[in-house]
């Protein structure tokens, strides 16, 4: 091997990508650091578990929407198609906006799938598909149980003083819960094909 050789050799290990790297965690689940943003230490630690809670049940939801994307049938399959993503991407700007505001109060978001899992409220769907009812039925149950806590939140967030995560949960969350449950609802009405005068 000529000497320019092992000179490139060596100099190219400074370039190289060291992986597998390990090392204990910066923050612990569950445990919050101080932000200096002028809530009392208990306000952030009960508005990062409330909203971890939320967190949860939202990418349920969000994730939710997607499988009765994918899987809808029937007559009205073109237009669910189409609603259930509309849907699934605004409950994914929530997602984001719900775990940053987590961060911000000095908490850690729950992020990955079998974490969510072990927290939501809302029931297990099935791996099938099913009718579109039954999936309408199943987003309309799931939107209750996030506007039912939201509300609780909301104004336990206004009460320690924390404005913003109350406005989060009341102008986004709240707002944005009701909106899509209108929409899906009206999917359910018994409304006869022919009406006779
Ligand atoms: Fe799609």
């Amino acid at each position: 091997m000529t000497r320019s050789t092992l000179e490139a050799e060596t100099i190219l290990k400074g370039a190289a990508p060291l992986t597998h790297q390990k090392a204990r965690e910066i923050q612990p689940f569950g445990h919050l650091v101080r932000m200096p943003i002028a809530l009392s230490e208990q306000t952030c630690k009960e508005s990062v578990e409330n909203l971890n809670q939320l967190l949860a049940d939202t990418m349920t939801l969000r994730d939710l929407y997607k499988k009765h994307h994918w899987q809808i049938a029937g007559p009205t399959f073109y237009q669910l198609h189409l609603l259930f993503d509309k849907h699934y991407d605004e409950q994914n700007d929530l997602v984001d906006k719900i775990a940053e505001r987590i961060q911000l109060l000095g908490g850690v978001s729950v992020a990955m799938a079998p974490d969510v899992a072990e927290t939501t409220r809302i029931p297990r769907a099935p791996k099938g598909r099913e009718e579109a009812p039954v999936q309408i039925s199943r987003l309309l149950h799931a939107h209750e149980i996030v506007l039912k806590e939201a509300r609780t939140m909301a104004r336990r967030a206004a009460d320690g003083g924390d404005d913003g995560t109350n406005d989060l949960l009341v102008s986004d969350v709240i707002r944005r819960s009701e909106l899509q449950v209108g929409f899906v609802a009206e999917h359910v009405v018994d409304v006869p094909l022919t009406t006779t005068v």
